[in-house]
């Protein structure tokens, strides 16, 4: 029976991470979920698994030392797997400070707790114990638009403080790797997309808008190129990854699934022209029309592409959900979980879309 730390498994790719688990091990592992519960986190994303026995959430700051130390304390824990950061562009580009705080300092937090609780006398490890950081392609830059892919060994280059602060985070975890042979792995993951996305990201943000007949917003002139994966194939690598993947290495994870983001709008629009019944009042609203480029995004990535080669060969991992099935999956799940979009966009919500889109 293994025990699993998880951090920020409120959030979006967090908690699809701990449906994911329990629907595979069910009774078999044990998981404690530690959170602090930003605008990001939510519990409601977590609603049918609360009840369990082998499930614990505790909230708290990944920085706050003490209380993680007390996590490591309490339960024998034999894997960490770290998502929990400040995760979105645009908020970084107008509040870099929490993102330096939270992922450089919450994951220097997080290597020494679980370095103080597994290491042995003689600097070696308990037996079983692996950190699992979960990191993005984002690290490694930007990719000309006619060529190249991003690599385990393609030097990092970001340039959001998004970008930089993960860049910062998986440098320390190489750096516990290299110092003190701590038992680790890193993942670099393209951009994810389903359940329980918060509409700041593009494709929830995209689909909610245009259900309520609101303008689309398009960055620059929307040829920006991203590598979609379906959350639920990245939560299957991460697992996949703890089990079979060898300590100190990374491993890149995508789907070789390159689109516009132009091409994105589209594709949620034609989808939810399709997927809407003729008396939905929601279908007149839904069109094209609604499009509207805005001013482009300060220091804009051009486009990411992850080769996912080594993931493939060593470990076997494969995406299998296609895009435009892992759509249709996650606008099904929005339309079914209306209440959930009001609730998250309630709140701070409004003030958030005011201040970033209303000058564009
Ligand atoms: P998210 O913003 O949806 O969730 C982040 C979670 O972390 C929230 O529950 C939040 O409450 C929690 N959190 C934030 N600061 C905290 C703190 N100081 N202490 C404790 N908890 C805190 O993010 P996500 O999209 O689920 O991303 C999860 C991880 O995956 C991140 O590390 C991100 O860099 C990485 N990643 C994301 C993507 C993507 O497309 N979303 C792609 C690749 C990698
Ligand atoms: P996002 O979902 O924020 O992910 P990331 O910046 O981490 O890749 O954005 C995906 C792409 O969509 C990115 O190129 C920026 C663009 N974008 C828009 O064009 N309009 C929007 O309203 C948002 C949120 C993003």
């Amino acid at each position: 029976m293994k025990t699993y730390l998880v951090t920020g498994g409120a959030g979006f790719i967090g908690s699809n991470f701990i449906h994911y688990m329990f629907e595979k091990y069910d009774n078999d592992i044990v998981i404690i979920n530690i959170d602090s519960l930003t605008y990001a986190g939510n519990l409601e994303n977590l609603k049918d698994i609360e009840k369990r026995d082998n499930y614990f959430f505790v909230k708290a700051d990944i920085c706050d030392k003490e209380a993680v130390k007390r996590v490591f304390t309490e339960h024998e824990i034999d894997r960490v797997v770290h998502f929990a950061a400040e995760s979105h562009v645009d908020r970084s580009i107008k509040e870099p400070e929490v993102f330096v705080r939270t992922n450089v300092l919450g994951t220097a937090v997080m290597l020494n707790e679980a370095k103080a609780a597994w290491e042995l006398p003689d600097g070696s490890y308990r037996e079983g114990k692996k950190f699992l950081h979960v990191s993005t392609d984002e690290v490694f830059g930007s990719l000309e638009e006619d060529g190249g892919y991003f690599y385990e060994t393609t030097p990092f280059s970001p340039h959001s403080p998004y970008s930089a602060s993960k860049a910062g985070s998986d440098m320390l975890v190489k750096a516990y790797m290299d110092t003190y042979k701590f038992p680790a792995n890193i993942t670099n993951c393209s951009n994810n997309y389903g359940p329980y996305q918060f509409p700041e990201k593009l494709i929830p943000l995209i689909i909610n808008n245009a259900l309520s007949g609101k303008k689309l917003p398009v960055y620059g002139d929307g040829k920006n190129v991203r590598d979609w994966l379906y959350v639920r194939d990245h939560a299957k690598a991460i697992d996949m990854v703890i089990e079979k993947g060898r300590l100190f290495e990374t491993y890149n994870v995508g789907g070789h699934n390159e689109k516009q983001n132009i091409e994105i709008v589209n594709i949620i629009i034609e989808a939810l022209q399709e997927m809407l019944s003729d008396d939905d009042p929601r279908k007149k609203l839904v069109s094209k029309d609604l499009i509207t480029y805005v001013e482009d995004r300060k220091g804009h990535d051009r486009r990411y592409a992850i080769a996912p080669d080594k993931i493939k060969k060593e470990i076997g991992w494969e995406p299998e959900t296609m895009f435009k099935e892992g759509i249709k999956l996650t606008i099904k799940w929005y339309f079914e979980h209306e209440d959930w979009m009001k609730n998250v966009t309630s709140g701070d919500y409004q003030k958030y879309y005011d201040d970033m889109y209303g000058n564009r």
